[in-house]
């Protein structure tokens, strides 16, 4: 007679690691199945980049507010040190420029020791502006445009998701714009890298399907930030003989959204778990016409925006 099959230590080493390759195959398809955990962001550290002005300063003064220690990042010393010395918390800042890869790297590796809990969240937020017709665009700003806006993107991204990747858990948080939803005219070079941050981003978001790990976009409509008036213009695009200064008015008048607002939204857009965070009214407008009217948007949007473009002026 057989001995029963329990009974052999071989037979239910065999049994046990069987039953626990399957458990452990049950968990991966689980932890696979199951919605990525979310927690709010608030008290929690994040990295900023661009945290000198605009929207990235305020994110930066709102969730340093909110309890969250935070690493703020940006090519301007002394806009950097303005808005360290406003806020109360612990804050770390570092003067970085995000075309610099190598530095990128560097600077990830100081967060990560500076680190008092794991990072939450991380901001590629830092932008540029030019302003130009493509029959006279200068090569010299397309490539600024692109190194900072771009790869600035993918560098901060490289740096710092080994970091997420290593704790099971964060989000890489990159600036698109309505820019990135819709084609502008004067603003091909913006555009284009606008875009870019959007197909790399929600490339990433893919390879992170059944992660804790997040990729998202945010895409601001118009906010009333120093962006206009840092852009690179050698020329009016329409020929009306009008100054940068002029220009980045009339952006300002026409801006429907304050840094402070936008910061709150794209908080509580990462809080809720989006994957792309769409910031102001005209944000869903951009959005509505790339669904609807893929091809003929311009006709809609020349309209809304010789009206507000005289409400500015009026
Ligand atoms: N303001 C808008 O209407 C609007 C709309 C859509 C998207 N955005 C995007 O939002 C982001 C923030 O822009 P903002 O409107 O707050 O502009 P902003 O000019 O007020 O702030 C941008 C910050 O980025 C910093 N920066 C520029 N080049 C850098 C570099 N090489 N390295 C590190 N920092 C650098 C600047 O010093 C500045 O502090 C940008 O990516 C911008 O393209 C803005």
């Amino acid at each position: 007679m057989s001995r029963p099959r329990s009974a052999d230590p071989t037979e239910s080493r065999r049994k046990r690691s069987a039953a626990d390759s399957r458990e452990a195959t049950v968990s991966a398809v689980t932890a696979v199945g199951s919605a990525p955990k979310r927690r709010s962001l608030s008290g929690r550290p994040v990295v900023i980049t661009g945290a000198a002005s605009g929207i990235g300063r305020a994110l930066a003064t709102r969730l340093s507010r909110l309890g969250s220690p935070v690493a703020l990042a940006d090519v301007d010393e002394d806009g950097l040190k303005a808005a360290a010395a406003a806020l109360s918390g612990r804050v770390l800042t570092r003067v970085l420029d995000v075309r610099d890869a190598e530095d990128q790297l560097r600077f990830a590796a100081e967060v990560r020791e500076w680190l008092p809990a794991p990072l939450a969240a991380v901001f590629n937020n830092a932008g540029v502006a030019v302003t130009s017709t493509v029959l006279d665009a200068v090569p010299e700003d397309d490539d600024w445009l692109h190194d900072i806006n771009f790869r600035g993107v993918v560098h901060g991204t490289r740096a710092f998701l080994p970091v997420l990747v290593a704790q099971g858990e964060g989000a890489i948080v990159n600036t698109s714009s309505v820019f990135g939803l819709l084609g502008m005219p004067y603003q091909s070079a913006y555009c284009a890298a606008k875009f870019a941050v959007r197909g790399f981003t929600e490339s990433l978001r893919q390879e992170l399907r059944g992660t804790a790990v997040r990729a998202i976009t945010v895409h601001p409509g118009g906010i009333t930030t120093n962006i206009a008036r840092n852009a690179r213009m050698r020329r009016d695009p329409e020929g009306l003989g009008r100054t940068k200064e002029q220009l980045a008015a009339q952006f300002e008048a026409m801006t429907m959204t304050s840094p402070d607002k936008a910061a709150a939204v794209i908080h509580a857009g990462v809080d809720r778990g989006k994957a792309r965070i769409l910031v102001g009214p005209d944000a869903y407008l951009f959005d509505a016409l790339a669904r609807v009217t893929p091809t003929h948007y311009n006709a809609v949007l020349t309209r809304v925006l010789r009206r507000r473009r005289t409400e500015a002026v009026t």
